[in-house]
């Protein structure tokens, strides 16, 4: 792959060459080596004759491309490996690793074969750690019948294993237990909840911790296409309680996972013990087939990889926080005046020269602070400009602080002309409900990411300037007496250099 061109992220994961859409059985070996398994199309530049690409990294920025890891069987016309996840069967209870050599993984990938008949949960092992696969001669492991049920995920829980499923078109969630990965039973469905757009996909579950407290508590993730508010495809949330056969939402409010129109099919790693990792395809549907990074010769970027906990600081209760993952790994030196760590921006506008960092990729970290009984105008605000010096284009983004849009955040993309599409959303906002303390993000090229109290609230925006830009303006304008706001900016290495 040549990870040269102007719109290819230089810290985030895109394929060699072809089309890639969500991630699939995503594990943390005990080595430590993060396995990114994908959709991926490896003969064309859009979805179709799906199979499983594979790219293995030590900190999830920095990617190694792997050889195709799972293909579509060859005597099936028009199958298709579909999305689905993998597990470590440490204990053995497949029986499919008794010669296993010391200190490898045994690796089991549980996915939706798709035929032109129906889609079934199949699986496949590897003995090798995760690098090639042999079929279950046993498979299909599920089979309904059904050309609309897909996207297995499989945890652990306690002595057995757990697989939510999508019912796509019945708006339902399975949920399936196994002693041994090949037999298994139905055990609930979660049905009918949040947003129903009009398929549900690729759902998830994961015990998170909440934060400043010893408590856990569950998250049922589900991706919706199309029927998502900005059009398209959307992921949201549901927190409850899990039992280990049921799972049961402590509300009937839908949560959206990213105000953002390109953050789908979020998957969390196998393996990670007390902490949750997660990365999502930062995509949509609804355009993803037509985006100008076709002319490098790929589609499709992977969103910066998330660290997932709970908070129940907001008025709203729990929130499902997303903050980048040891961002400061690929973090470059400080693209401020002098070096400075940081630089107090009250009511004045600092300008920051991008083409001091190698990569063209940024990341900045802004701290508000506003005194208790202040009154904040309505106009008091924090402005993010990204220029470019070649042509008139901008990419902006920004937070109120007062007034009716106290709290909102907002992106804007319609003015940049490297991808003229009708339902690629220009602009977008959310009005948070936490305390509204930071303000972070990541921009890599062609991918906008923006991150409200550390990922409390995140929008991940694809962004196609038909120049790079190369300027970033900070601006913060009609503060009150006394609120100052911090920035961070540094410059990301190139992980593909
Ligand atoms: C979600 C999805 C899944 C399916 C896969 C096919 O983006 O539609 O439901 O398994 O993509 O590539």
């Amino acid at each position: 792959g040549d990870y040269t061109g102007p719109l290819r992220p230089q810290v985030h994961f895109s394929p060699p060459v072809g089309f890639m859409n969500d991630p699939n059985g995503l594990f943390r070996a005990s080595n430590g080596t993060w396995h990114l398994y994908y959709q991926y199309n490896p003969t064309a530049l859009v979805a179709g004759n799906q199979h499983w690409g594979h790219a293995t990294s030590e900190d999830l920025y920095t990617w190694e491309n792997q050889p195709i890891a799972l293909y579509p069987p060859a005597n099936v016309t028009g199958s298709g490996v579909f999305s689905g996840s993998a597990v470590l069967d440490t204990d053995n209870t497949s029986g499919f690793f008794g010669n296993l050599s010391e200190g490898v993984d045994p690796v089991v990938a549980v996915y939706t074969l798709n035929t032109p008949e129906k889609q079934t949960q199949n699986i496949a092992y590897s003995t090798d750690g995760g690098y090639t696969f042999t079929e279950y001669e046993g498979n299909p492991v599920i089979d309904i019948g059904s050309n609309q049920f897909r996207d297995p995920k499989v945890i652990k829980y306690e002595d057995h294993w757990v697989m939510v499923v999508a019912y796509s078109v019945d708006f339902a969630i399975g949920i399936y237990t196994s002693p041994d990965l090949k037999q298994w039973e139905f055990a609930s469905n979660f049905s009918d909840a949040g947003l129903l757009g009009l398929q549900y996909e690729c759902p998830g579950l994961a015990q998170l911790p909440v934060e400043d407290s010893d408590e856990k508590a569950w998250v049922m993730y589900l991706s919706i296409n199309p029927g998502a508010p900005l059009g398209g495809s959307v992921g949201q949330y549901f927190i409850g309680d899990f039992n280990g056969t049921h799972f049961q939402a402590n509300d009937a409010a839908a949560r959206i996972d990213g105000f953002g129109a390109d953050y789908y099919a979020q998957q969390s790693f196998f393996g990670t013990g007390d902490e949750s990792i997660a990365l999502g395809w930062a995509s949509n549907w609804k355009y993803t087939n037509l985006v100008p990074t076709a002319e490098e010769g790929w589609r499709s970027t992977m969103a910066t990889p998330r660290r997932n906990y709970l908070t129940n600081a907001t008025r709203i209760g729990y929130v499902l926080v997303s903050e980048p993952y040891q961002i400061e790994t690929v973090r470059d030196s400080s693209l401020l005046e002098g070096g400075a760590e940081t630089a107090s921006v009250v009511n004045t506008t600092v300008e920051i020269d991008l083409s001091n960092s190698t990569s063209g990729a940024v990341y900045f970290n802004l701290n508000i602070t506003v005194p208790e009984n202040a009154s904040v105008s309505e106009s008091a605000a924090i402005t993010l400009v990204m220029r470019s010096s070649a042509s008139n284009e901008t990419l902006e983004a920004g937070h109120y602080l007062g007034g009716s849009n106290a709290g909102t955040t907002w992106v804007n993309r319609g003015n940049l002309t490297g991808f003229d599409h009708p339902l690629f959303n220009e602009k977008f906002s959310l009005t948070q409900v936490g305390p509204g303390q930071s303000l972070s993000g990541i921009f890599d090229r062609s991918l906008f990411e923006i991150f409200v109290d550390g990922g409390a609230f995140h929008a991940t925006s694809t962004v196609f300037p038909s120049e790079p830009l190369d300027t970033l303006e900070v601006t913060t304008s009609d503060l009150p007496e006394g609120a100052d706001v911090q920035a961070a900016v540094w410059g990301l290495k190139s992980t593909w250099a």
